[in-house]
């Protein structure tokens, strides 16, 4: 601990020195998470990054969000500690693919989760995240046919609750949350029969609970399918003695600090990310120090991705 407060003064120190703010995803290592000035989902972050008026932002996260921070802030100096934290999940769809599936479906609404490269941001019409994904969908006439990429599961949970027939997913997934799968549920659920559940929608095990629900098998005040900035607002809320979480391990932090009172247990402890991790308090350090690692888009594909994440941003506000 002695250490980790003079590291984490050091960051603060250095930070306000370069007038910029830190920004932390929810699956951060906890010191990270701890010493950020903002830690949240990646809707809220990119809310940050639009609106800050630091003059650089340093952004622990993955590859996709820091590049997403520099489309909507153009003029600020965007670092990310390192630039090798990459996400399967953006990895499972090219601009060059979203073209070719583009021209076999002509006239229809691209949504593409935020988990994509900004090439792929530029060939898009409207962005979501885990948290407003049905609301944008929702957000598109009925008429209009639907390209919804990259992630199959959030595909399929955006299809359940919104009713909507006319839409198209992609089969990308993210590796972490494909691997939680049905059979964790069913053990998980044995093991602790009252535990509150709480589901990412990019897990594996999304439709599967659901169906528990509709099935009774599963009280639906219980079952929540949420965001991780939505399962942190629930964590605070909750009174149950025990929750099951299924997402990325990291988060679970945030929950426990939020809540002592609650036991928060992962659906399946072995859900790490390792780009996530790549992101260590050494790394963060050295980039506050030098400066370097900042992030380039070039500006037509810049200005073209923007629009797809200015309109998701509207959406909601
Ligand atoms: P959210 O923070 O939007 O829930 O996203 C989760 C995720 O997988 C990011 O990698
Ligand atoms: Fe990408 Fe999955 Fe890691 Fe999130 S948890 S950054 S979606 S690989």
């Amino acid at each position: 601990p002695a250490q980790y407060e003079e590291w984490a003064a050091e960051v603060r120190r250095l930070a306000d020195e370069r007038g910029a703010v830190v920004l932390a995803h929810n699956y951060q290592v906890p010191e990270i998470q701890d010493v950020a000035h903002h830690t949240g989902d990646s809707l809220y972050l990119s809310r940050v990054a639009a609106q800050t008026d630091a003059r650089e932002i340093v952004f622990c996260g993955v590859h996709f969000m820091a590049e997403t921070a520099k489309i909507l802030s153009p003029d600020k100096t965007v670092l990310l500690p390192d630039h090798d934290a990459g996400c399967s999940l953006a990895d499972s769809i090219t601009a060059e693919q979203l073209r070719e599936w583009k021209a076999e479906h002509p006239g229809a609404v691209v949504v593409s989760y935020v988990n994509t490269t900004a090439a792929v941001k530029a060939e898009t019409d409207v962005c979501c995240t885990s948290s407003n994904a049905a609301d944008v969908v929702r957000s598109i006439p009925e008429d209009r046919e639907i390209l919804f990429c990259p992630d199959q599961f959030l595909g399929a949970h955006v299809k359940r609750v919104t009713g909507r027939e006319n839409i198209r997913i992609w089969a990308g997934e993210c590796h972490v949350h494909a691997g939680i799968s049905p059979s964790d549920v069913r053990s998980q659920i044995a093991a602790h029969p009252d535990a509150e559940i709480l589901v990412h929608p990019e897990c594996g095990c999304t439709t599967s609970v659901l169906d528990l629900v509709s099935n009774g098998d599963l009280p639906a005040e219980r079952t929540r399918v949420l965001s991780t900035g939505g399962m942190a607002e629930a964590a605070a809320a909750t009174r149950a003695g025990q929750v099951l979480v299924a997402t990325e391990v990291g988060i679970l932090h945030q929950l426990r600090a939020l809540n002592s009172g609650t036991q928060f247990i992962p659906m399946n402890d072995r859900a790490a990310c390792r780009y996530m991790k790549m992101i260590t308090p050494e790394k963060l350090l050295r980039t506050l120090q030098t400066g370097q690692g900042a992030i380039e888009v070039p500006g037509d594909v810049a200005a073209r991705a923007r629009r797809a994440v200015e309109a998701m941003i509207a959406i909601g506000e």
